[in-house]
């Protein structure tokens, strides 16, 4: 049977999930990732979740065509998915509200049972301030890089202490000091923070704990890539 080739950053995730998983992929799609993992049986069972039929079908026909058993269920978020049907977790390619909207929804998820992978879209940083307050530790971070776009993808387990933490020590976590392009990934979040920066300097209104915090944004990561070099 073909192979399926998984993009930078689906293979990125891919290579997190531990051998004889049991996974669960929300948000599957086109259902890439359950497909490639089932085929190359680095996973024991897959399920694909998606709210919505059409990319329920799209993933339907990819496993059929690469005759793998892909159990296919139409529901928000983690709705359609018992804890026990899975060990492992899969939420890429959304924003990083609606992955917190879809754990939150699903308590279990914080029980210290279940590995999450996560690979937010937007809002990383928040994403990151919402795991720690709500128990989840960050266990590993890796950065992946497609095309022009870096992405992050997260490896989070509940079960920790709970940790209220300011957004500005929230633009990386420990584990992603560790990874591999971290520096690379550093520089360019520290590109985009100082134009952020600028942009509200030579703005009229802004607000001046607005300035301030991001003022902090800039000088954590400033330190964080200076520290790594
Ligand atoms: C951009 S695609 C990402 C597909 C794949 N996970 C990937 O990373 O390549 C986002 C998918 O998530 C689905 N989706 C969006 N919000 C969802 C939710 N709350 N619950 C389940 N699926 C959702 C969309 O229908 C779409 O198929």
């Amino acid at each position: 049977m073909e192979r399926m080739i998984l993009t930078p950053r689906l293979a990125c995730i891919a290579a997190l999930i531990p051998r004889g998983a049991r996974l669960a992929d929300i948000g599957t799609d086109h259902g890439k990732l359950p497909v490639s993992l089932l085929l190359s049986g680095r996973v024991a069972a897959a399920i694909g979740s998606d709210i919505r039929q059409g990319p329920l079908d799209h993933a339907a026909r990819n496993a059929a065509e690469h005759g793998v058993a892909l159990p296919l269920r139409l529901a928000a978020g983690l709705e359609a998915v018992r804890p026990e049907e899975c060990d492992t977790v899969s939420i890429a390619g959304m924003g990083g509200q609606t992955i917190a909207d879809i754990l939150a929804a699903a308590p279990w998820t914080g029980d210290g049972e279940h590995l999450l992978l996560l690979q937010p879209m937007t809002m990383v940083y928040e994403l990151r301030q919402w795991f720690w307050a709500h128990g989840y530790m960050i266990e590993c971070e890796t950065v992946c890089r497609e095309e022009r776009r870096y992405y992050v993808v997260l490896s989070v387990r509940g079960g920790g202490p709970v940790r209220v933490v300011p957004l500005s020590s929230c633009a990386f976590s420990p584990a992603l000091l560790q990874a591999a392009g971290a520096r690379d990934y550093l520089e360019k979040l520290l590109q985009r923070e100082i134009r952020a920066l600028e942009g509200m300097q030579s703005g009229s209104a802004v607000d001046r704990a607005v300035l301030d915090g991001q003022r902090e944004i800039v000088r954590v990561i400033k330190q964080a890539w200076e520290e790594l070099a």
